[in-house]
């Protein structure tokens, strides 16, 4: 019985994320003795050999015999052998064959790459050759930014890993199968919805499947850094002339007890030698110099240097202190209002997922024009490289994972999936300044069952990371009289509310706004969601649904509403761009796009871009106390 058969028959909620983490890295392959699947962070920090570019691709259709055996068995003799067909004589293959495949780009969706493959969801193979020199005392991994949804790893006919989840990265050793010269990886990925999928089978979304994000090899010692978490000391209450000193720890994969770690920020005068405990666990509070602290006028980073034995690892890390207090959001003890935007991962001007230099270039020129401090990556974690941007940039970030309205909460086994989802998302981008919240979920029916799962979730991000705020999106209060009350008992275990609403669009009219009381919790509010669609260059009178005008009046009296709820302190409306979703099928307006868009697809702004851009510019609507 592996770890994963434990956890769901037991159903140990307690289990902590490290263990279920640990568990989750053999149960994908079977025994201990398996490569070590893991999360290896700082990856982007770290020179790698990059597998991005043309792989052979195949389409495995359902019922994808390529990979599944009837009974939906993964096959080790199937397309994972990538064996050659046998044109004249003797034994035939499984009459694929990858040498004479097309290509693909990898990273980018297979969707919008090929034309026939557009509305695909299901199974697509990817094959490349790559020549690896062996390097003593060394292992090394196979680094996948993310696939979407599951995806089936093989080197050299060998079965590395599994992996489930959409938009987290993961790391499968190959040491062992490696060999000096040619050799050869071959990855399934199923972008068919799963009903006990995060997220489900219903999704206002395009399902962009494939090798969506980078895809490398890392090698590196025998023992070495996977993670790591140095960040201001998070003492119960904040004092800026107490903010002097780092705490976190760093873990050293393969060490013994007692092994060194050195921890340097040289600009903050740190150069600390720690020592691992049992577990290769080195935690820390060091004293620093004359720190200046992250904000969003003073994106201040750190070359922080991280090394044990024969391993080195540089990143660049912000030092900020966040928290909440009573209904306001402190950052670095001054409370602030976060002005900003939703964005999915869609790629500007060429629309796929999001993930090159280029489409985050683009993204943060539009959250900069529009004087945004804050963006709602949602409704899962984006690329790294935007969070990477935002670190730069000073742009706040309310980071989630796909855990989107309907799922199955009843199910033990997506439990587990939630917690390594959100184990992956906070090892990740741990020290990412601009992370400022961790989300567990968007939307969700409001029942006991549901409540219990992502309180539970939510206490153990709070496990996970005690420096950050706990959030999630709400919706479903409910009018009575001219008062929209909100009193879902899961908003108790948040420590951040976000409330989504379409008052104008969904439901009511526009100017029924004005005259709605609202009763919220008495903790810090994100008006997480608002707003209403419109074409973008389709004019006509404020009250012509699909105009312009129409959008801007939406806000305008959305406006009205919020200014009277005094614990708002952010706005955040749906969406900075028009983005793709098969279920918007109105023709010449949304065309498969939802379009609630300050922006269209194509970088055109609307008219409610400029309203937003007035309004932040002058932070006119909401107070930070
Ligand atoms: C919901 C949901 C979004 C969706 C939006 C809409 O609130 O959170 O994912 O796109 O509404 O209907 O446009």
């Amino acid at each position: 019985m592996n770890c994963f058969s434990i956890v769901l028959l037991e159903r140990v909620r307690s289990l902590s994320a490290s263990l279920l983490f640990v568990c989750w890295a053999f149960a994908s392959v079977g025994l201990a003795q398996q490569p070590l699947k893991t999360l290896l962070a700082g990856v982007d920090h770290r020179a790698v050999t990059s597998l991005n570019g043309d792989w052979h691709y195949l389409v495995d259709q359902p019922p994808a015999k390529g990979l599944y055996t009837s009974s939906g068995k993964i096959r080790d003799n199937g397309y994972a052998l990538n064996t050659r067909p046998n044109i004249k004589d003797g034994p035939h293959n499984e009459e694929y064959d990858f040498a004479t495949a097309p290509t693909l780009k990898v990273p980018v969706d297979w969707n919008t790459q090929d034309p026939t493959l557009f509305r695909y969801e299901g199974v697509v193979w990817y094959q490349r050759d790559f020549n690896y020199t062996p390097q003593p005392n060394t292992r090394t991994f196979l680094h996948i930014g993310a696939a979407n949804y599951k995806s089936f790893i093989w080197v050299n006919q060998k079965r590395i890993c599994d992996h489930e989840g959409g938009f987290t990265p993961f790391d499968c050793e190959v040491t062992a199968v490696l060999k000096p010269g040619d050799n050869f990886v071959v990855i399934a990925v199923d972008s068919t919805r799963d009903i006990d999928g995060i997220p489900s089978v219903g999704i206002d979304w395009f399902n962009y499947g494939g090798l969506t994000r980078d895809v490398s090899l890392v090698t590196l010692p025998t023992k070495f850094i996977d993670d790591y978490d140095v960040h201001l000391k998070h003492g119960t209450t904040f004092s800026a002339a107490e903010a002097d000193t780092l705490a976190g720890y760093i873990h050293v994969e393969g060490a013994t007890t007692g092994t060194t770690v050195t921890l340097r920020v040289p600009e903050a005068g740190v150069d600390a030698a720690l020592k691992t405990d049992g577990n290769g666990r080195a935690s820390f509070e060091v004293k620093a110099k004359h720190l200046e602290l992250w904000s969003h006028e003073n994106p201040k980073l750190y070359a922080v240097e991280l090394a044990s034995g024969e391993d080195r690892l540089n990143d660049e890390i912000g030092f900020r202190d966040i928290r909440v207090e009573g209904t306001k959001i402190l950052l670095n003890g001054k409370p602030i209002f976060l002005q900003g935007a939703n964005m999915h991962a869609e790629a500007p001007y060429r629309t796929g997922r999001a993930c090159t230099d280029e489409d985050v270039k683009n993204i943060f020129g539009f959250l900069k024009d529009l004087n945004a401090n804050f963006v709602r990556l949602a409704h899962y974690p984006h690329d790294e490289r935007m969070e990477r941007a935002a670190d730069r940039e000073g742009i706040m970030v309310w980071s989630e994972i796909p855990l989107w309205q309907h799922i199955s909460f009843e199910k033990p086994e997506v439990y587990a999936k939630a917690t390594y989802m959100l184990n992956e998302m906070i090892r990740r981008d741990r020290n990412k300044a601009s992370v400022i919240l961790w989300s567990v979920s968007n939307e969700t029916p409001n029942n006991p069952v549901r409540t219990k799962f992502l309180t539970d979730l939510a206490n153990e991000a709070r496990r996970l990371d005690p420096t950050r705020p706990i959030t999630s999106a709400l919706i479903g209060p409910h009018l009575k009289g001219t008062e929209m009350v909100q009193d879902d008992p899961f908003a108790d275990a948040l420590d951040v509310v976000g409330q989504n609403e379409y008052i104008g669009w969904y439901e009511l009219r526009p100017e029924d706004a004005d005259n709605i009381q609202w009763k919220l919790p008495q903790k810090p509010i994100l008006i997480s969601e608002f707003g209403a669609e419109a074409k973008q260059g389709v004019h006509g009178g404020k009250d012509e649904r699909w105009t312009e005008e129409q959008q801007v009046n939406v806000y305008e009296h959305q406006f009205i509403m919020i200014k009277k709820i005094p614990q708002v302190r952010g706005l955040v409306p749906w969406v900075l761009m028009d983005f793709r979703s098969p279920t918007r099928n109105i023709p010449k307006l949304q065309d498969g796009f939802n379009r609630k868009g300050l922006i269209s697809e194509d970088g055109k702004k609307k008219l409610a871009f400029t309203l937003f851009q007035k309004v932040y510019t002058e932070r006119s609507v909401g107070k930070s106390e």
